[in-house]
């Protein structure tokens, strides 16, 4: 056998969890070949050899929680956001997150879907009445990295009823599942809600109870951004658990987190609660990202019926200072069935990411902007066109860590690529594991921190034959220095580039090699 690649001297981290050990790692077309020590060709028979004495050699790291849904798609615009989680070993992203995907939507909701969208995916995005018009758009805008995306259950819903606040009808429930079964029988991942997010938000779980079985009919997970994440997290994991118990689904818990000062702690909590689920025989998963700070949109931070009908909606309601001061007694007092996040926090927890035509916001928070805080993120959005991204203080650092440990726990960075000021998570989530979580704090070995990225990660989601090394398997391989692998992102300096990461191998070919981001584009969409 002819080999492309030769990987030699370095130690394999295989994805299943087991110790490193010293091995060979060929490259034949976009497939592995391992090989015993010094197994290959003396002069590598033709291969490019890579010397990686000193270094790990790992499969591709998949990030099962991203936004990158329309990065590529963004052009020239989304080149630098679109390099940050391959630079850090990412082959795989998994997005379509938090309920919001790029289809699927009946032909006459695609206007104001893009409309309401443009928020979330920073810029003029496409959206498509099918997955088979994603998956065309992508062969269009090369990637250096494999991308699959979940159905998101707030674009499914906007898609066939709108961004109204109200219950879908029998005939519209049974159109979204008809559309999620198509998208899933097409090769999409699973289906993913928002239910702090408007629309998703509007939808009852006897709604998602009859979409999570549309999933479980075809074997694949439910992945829900839980109704609460703060001081009702107990009650929103119950309400998840009650979904897959009647649906039938797998479970997986997006960025579990405990936020908020009524939260703080509760990991104590939810996660032996999640074992104790495990241990009965339910199939449940969380993700997670390594930073105590969260980020989302402005909007998200009003109640929910501030959003009702969509951006135009909530833009016309922030120009009347009568719901400005509804909005702002909402936050006062709560609404019930409401996460509200400034409430469990405050406008000073809450600072500006991402707000094209404000720069010198980004980095301040509200309150440090001034005025009282609920007119000045209503200036902000109006002024922004309902496009602002946040970065909110919200997370103590003994939850995290609590959520990082779990053996059922794997990484997603949750990275929003958008312009500006964007959380870190973005471009450091995975080698701030590896640096400061596995080998400073020394929370897991390193090759548990492996599995959490690879193995775990795709069984989860049925990525047959990747997250693993072994021969026949894909030939997605990160090769990094586990003396000095680290993030680099900062607040202040969102893209820098991590340290340590070598190279990059995405279906058989270099990504990034020397540490740099190569000109090829190998990446694909895959499902099955
Ligand atoms: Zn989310
Ligand atoms: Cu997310």
């Amino acid at each position: 056998m002819s080999l492309d690649l030769l990987i030699t001297g370095g130690l394999v981290a295989d994805g299943t969890g087991a110790p490193l050990r010293p091995a060979d790692v060929g490259v034949s077309g976009d497939r592995l070949v391992l090989l015993p020590p010094g197994g290959g060709p003396a002069d590598g028979g033709g291969a490019r050899v890579i010397d990686a004495t000193g270094l790990v050699v790992a499969p591709g790291f998949i990030d099962v929680h991203t936004h990158s849904d329309a990065v590529t798609l963004l052009g020239a615009a989304g080149r630098e956001l679109a390099a940050a989680p391959v630079r850090m070993g990412v082959t795989v992203e998994i997005c379509g997150n938090c309920g919001s995907s790029l289809f699927p939507a009946l032909p006459e909701r695609v206007p104001a879907l893009r409309r309401s969208s443009r928020a979330g995916f920073g810029g003029d995005i496409p959206i498509f009445t099918d997955y088979a018009g994603f998956v065309r758009a992508h062969e269009e805008a090369p990637r250096s990295n494999h991308l699959t995306s979940l159905v998101g259950h707030g674009t499914l819903r906007a898609g066939v009823l709108g961004y109204e606040d109200r219950p879908a009808t029998p005939a519209e429930l049974a159109t979204m599942c008809a559309l999620l079964d198509d998208a899933l029988a097409a090769g999409a991942a699973g289906l993913s809600t928002g239910l702090i997010y408007t629309p998703g938000t509007y939808g009852d779980t006897a709604e998602v109870v009859a979409l999570a079985r549309v999933a479980a009919g075809h074997g694949k997970p439910y992945v829900t951004h839980l109704r609460d994440e703060m001081s009702r997290v107990e009650e929103a994991l119950e309400e998840a658990v009650e979904i897959a118990r009647r649906s039938g689904a797998a479970l997986h818990v997006s960025h579990h987190k405990t936020a908020g000062r009524h939260a703080w702690g509760k990991t104590t909590r939810t996660l032996p609660r999640i074992a104790e689920l495990r241990a009965q025989g339910l199939d449940v998963t969380c993700d997670v990202y390594p930073y105590t700070e969260g980020s989302t949109s402005l909007s998200a931070m009003l109640p929910p019926w501030a959003n009702d009908g969509g951006t135009e909606a909530l833009l016309d309601r922030l120009r009347d200072p009568g719901q400005r001061d509804r909005m702002r007694r909402a936050i006062e007092e709560g609404v019930p069935g409401w996460e509200n996040t400034v409430g469990n926090g405050g406008w000073d927890r809450i600072s500006v990411a991402c707000a094209a035509r404000h720069p010198e916001a980004e980095g301040r928070t509200i309150a440090e902007l001034g005025g009282d805080p609920v007119d000045t993120a209503a200036e902000l959005l109006l002024a922004e066109d309902g496009e602002v991204t946040i970065i909110s203080h919200s997370m103590r650092e003994d939850d995290v860590q609590r959520v990082l440990a779990g053996e059922f726990t794997m990484i997603g960075s949750d990275g929003v690529p958008k312009p500006g000021h964007p959380h870190p998570r973005l471009a450091g989530t995975f080698p701030r594991v590896l640096g400061r979580y596995s080998r400073e704090q020394g929370l897991f070995p390193l090759e548990v921190a492996v599995h959490k990225m690879t193995g775990l990660a795709a069984d989860r989601f049925g990525l047959a034959d990747r997250g693993v090394v072994r021969d026949g398997a894909h030939a997605d391989l990160v090769l990094f220095d586990p003396e000095t692998v680290s993030d680099g992102a900062t607040y202040a300096e969102p893209l820098l580039p991590p340290t340590g990461i070598t190279a990059v191998v995405v279906a058989g070919r270099l990504a990034v090699d020397e540490g740099r981001l190569t000109e090829d584009r190998p990446g694909r969409i895959i499902g099955r």
